[in-house]
């Protein structure tokens, strides 16, 4: 009798970000996929001290994962005192200081094309990296994703750029662990689960690593 298949994990823990990484060095086969919090999200942070920890952070990302891996970032540029903050740019930043290269970099609507913005962005950036060589991508596709999709909560990566991202992961990576050091609600984790990915979480909010656990997406 052949064995039942088996069911993807989810580990979400209740902690810092950091803290975690620093304890738990990545495996080959993980990558990681995360939207790091906004300066509205860290209020013992001024905005220059923000800025400089976005940019750690992001350094940090991509230092961690294994050879194998990539990171991806959804990130929204958000309007601050009249000038746009461009969260491709700081990923940007890290990525250079860590030798690493952009794979893909693709736009995901927030809004549908057009809508009049009035200083939020309709837009996200999904920004792929790796520190190692990758091969052109076997399966390319739209670099413009019409709407990011349900999004479990404000902040939340939406469904449908959750799904795209993780379709590249298993198609054209060694990806088998899915890692989300700033999860939220988890919507990056769920959708992974759904294609047979193994996940783990992190977030400093009890609240959100309960939605995290709870948080079912079906394909
Ligand atoms: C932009 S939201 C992530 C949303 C998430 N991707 C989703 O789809 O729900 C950033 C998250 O980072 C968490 N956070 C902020 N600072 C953190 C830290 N130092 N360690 C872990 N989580 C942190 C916040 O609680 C928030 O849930």
């Amino acid at each position: 009798m052949d064995a039942p298949p088996r069911r993807p994990s989810r580990l979400i823990v209740h902690g810092e970000a950091l803290a975690w990484l620093a304890a738990h060095p990545a495996l080959p086969g993980t990558s990681v996929v995360t939207s790091l919090p906004d300066a509205s999200e860290m209020p013992a942070l001024d905005f220059e001290g923000w800025r400089s920890w976005t940019i750690d952070t992001a350094r940090r990302l991509l230092s961690w994962v294994p050879d194998d891996g990539v990171v991806v970032f959804f990130q929204s540029d958000v309007l601050r005192h009249g000038v746009w903050i461009d969260k491709a740019y700081l990923a940007g930043r890290a990525a250079e200081a860590e030798g690493a290269a952009l794979v893909w970099h693709r736009i995901a609507c927030r809004a549908p094309a057009g809508t009049p913005s009035y200083g939020r962005a309709g837009y996200s950036h999904l920004l792929c990296y790796s520190r190692t060589p990758r091969t052109p991508r076997v399966r390319p596709e739209g670099d413009v994703l019409t709407e990011v999709g349900h999004k479990p909560w404000s902040k939340a990566m939406g469904l449908s750029a959750c799904l795209a991202v993780c379709r590249y992961l298993c198609a054209e990576t060694a990806t088998r662990v899915v890692v989300d050091p700033f999860c939220g609600h988890g919507s990056v984790l769920a959708v992974a689960n759904a294609l047979g990915l193994d996940a783990v979480g992190v977030d400093l909010g009890a609240r959100k690593c309960r939605a995290a656990r709870r948080l079912v997406v079906e394909l």
